[in-house]
C-alpha cells in the first residue's frame, strides 16, 4: 500500500529519456514555415527595428536567405513584397515582373526544394494600405468585397505562373478562396493548393509586421473585413466556409490569444491547420529578452510546443531558422 497512489504522477518524470518516451507533442522543425520581406534594390538588407534579426531583403539577398534555409532544414518560407509603387488598386501585386514574382524566380535557381508559399493580399501593393479596393459608400470609405476578389485571383495565379508552390490568401475577403481556387483551376494550375487564412483576427500584434511591409492602413482599420477577437464560434464558420470553397490548409492568426480557437477548430475539422506565431507575438519576447527578463530560447521552445499542443500542424514563425540551429544543438 506504501507509496500509493501519492508517486503516480511522478514516477514518468525521473530522466530525460523516459520524459522522452511519453511526451505527446513534438516540436519538429518540418512543422515550420519561415516569413521574408522582399523589396526592390540590390545586395539590401535593410533591418526591421521593431522585429530584431529580420531584415527586409533585395531579391538577391533573399535568394541567398532561401538557400540557408534550405541548408539549416527548414522546409518552407512565407514570402511577402513590397513593392517600389503603390497604386490604389494594388496594380504590382498582379505584375508578373513584380517583386514578387522575381523572388520566386530567384529562389527557384538558389532553392529548388524550398516549399514556397506565397501572401495573397493587396495591402502591400495599395497606397491607401488597405487589403482591397476602397470605395466611399455613403461618405464612408470601405474595402469593395467583389471588386477585390477578381484582383486577388489574378494575384494568386502570376504567382503561382512564376514558382510558388501554394498561395496563401490573408485579406479576408468573402470568396476569395473561391475565386482563387476557379482562376487557378483556369490557367491550368489546379495541383496549386491553397493556405488561407481562415480565422484571421483584428489583431494589435500585427503592429511590428506593418512597419516590416509598410502596410499600415492610411485611414481606419481593418475591422471591416478582420475578425472581432471576441468571437470563436465565427472563427469555426470561417473555417467551415473556406473548407467549402476549396482550401487545402486553414490558419488560425495570431496564436497566442487564440489558443482555443486552435483547438476547437482542429477537433471540428480534419484537415492539416496552421498557426501564425505573429511579429507581435515575436516582439514581445525579443524585447523581454533584450532586458535579460527572459530566456529567449526556452520561452520560444515552450511557446511553440504550446501551439503545438492546442493543435496546429504547421507553425509560421520568424523564429524558424533559430529553432532549426536549436534543434541540431540538442
Ligand atoms: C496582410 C498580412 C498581415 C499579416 C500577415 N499578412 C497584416 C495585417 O493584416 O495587417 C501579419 C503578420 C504578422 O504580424 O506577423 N494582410
Amino acid at each position: 500500500m506504501s507509496g500509493f497512489p501519492v508517486r503516480r504522477m511522478r514516477r514518468l518524470r525521473a530522466n530525460e529519456r523516459l520524459r522522452a518516451l511519453v511526451r505527446e507533442t513534438s516540436l519538429d522543425v518540418s512543422r515550420l514555415v519561415m516569413p521574408l520581406f522582399v523589396r526592390p534594390g540590390k545586395k539590401l538588407r535593410r533591418p526591421i527595428p521593431s522585429m530584431p534579426g529580420n531584415s527586409q531583403l533585395s531579391v538577391d539577398e533573399l535568394a541567398k536567405e532561401a538557400a540557408a534555409l534550405d541548408r539549416l532544414g527548414v522546409p518552407a518560407i512565407l514570402l511577402f513584397g513590397i513593392p517600389d509603387k503603390k497604386d490604389a488598386a494594388g496594380t504590382a501585386a498582379y505584375d508578373d515582373a513584380g517583386i514578387i514574382q522575381q523572388a520566386l524566380r530567384a529562389v527557384r535557381k538558389t532553392a529548388p526544394h524550398m516549399l514556397v508559399i506565397t501572401d495573397v493580399c493587396l495591402c502591400e501593393y495599395t497606397d491607401h494600405g488597405h487589403c482591397g479596393v476602397v470605395v466611399e459608400r455613403r461618405g464612408r470609405k470601405v474595402v469593395d468585397n467583389d471588386r477585390t476578389l477578381e484582383l486577388l485571383a489574378k494575384q494568386a495565379v502570376s504567382h503561382v505562373r512564376a514558382g510558388a508552390d501554394l498561395v496563401a490568401p490573408s485579406d479576408m475577403m468573402d470568396g476569395r478562396v473561391a475565386a482563387i481556387r476557379r482562376a487557378l483551376d483556369d490557367a491550368g494550375f489546379a495541383d496549386a493548393p491553397i493556405m488561407s487564412y481562415a480565422a484571421k483576427y483584428a489583431s494589435a500584434f500585427y503592429g511590428p509586421f506593418r512597419e516590416a511591409a509598410e502596410s499600415a492602413p492610411k485611414f481606419g482599420d481593418r475591422r471591416d473585413y478582420q475578425m472581432d477577437p471576441a468571437n470563436a464560434d465565427e472563427a469555426l464558420r470561417e473555417i467551415a466556409l473556406d473548407l467549402d470553397e476549396g482550401a487545402d490548409i486553414v490558419m488560425v492568426k495570431p496564436a497566442l490569444a487564440y489558443l482555443d480557437v486552435i483547438r476547437r477548430a482542429k477537433d471540428r475539422f480534419n484537415v492539416p491547420l496552421a498557426a501564425y506565431n505573429v511579429s507581435g507575438e515575436f516582439a514581445a519576447v525579443k524585447a523581454a529578452a533584450e532586458r535579460g527578463w527572459l530566456d529567449e530560447r526556452k520561452v520560444v521552445m515552450e511557446v511553440l510546443t504550446g501551439i503545438r499542443r492546442a493543435g496546429a500542424d504547421i507553425i509560421i514563425t520568424y523564429w524558424a531558422a533559430d529553432v532549426a540551429r536549436w534543434l541540431k544543438e540538442t
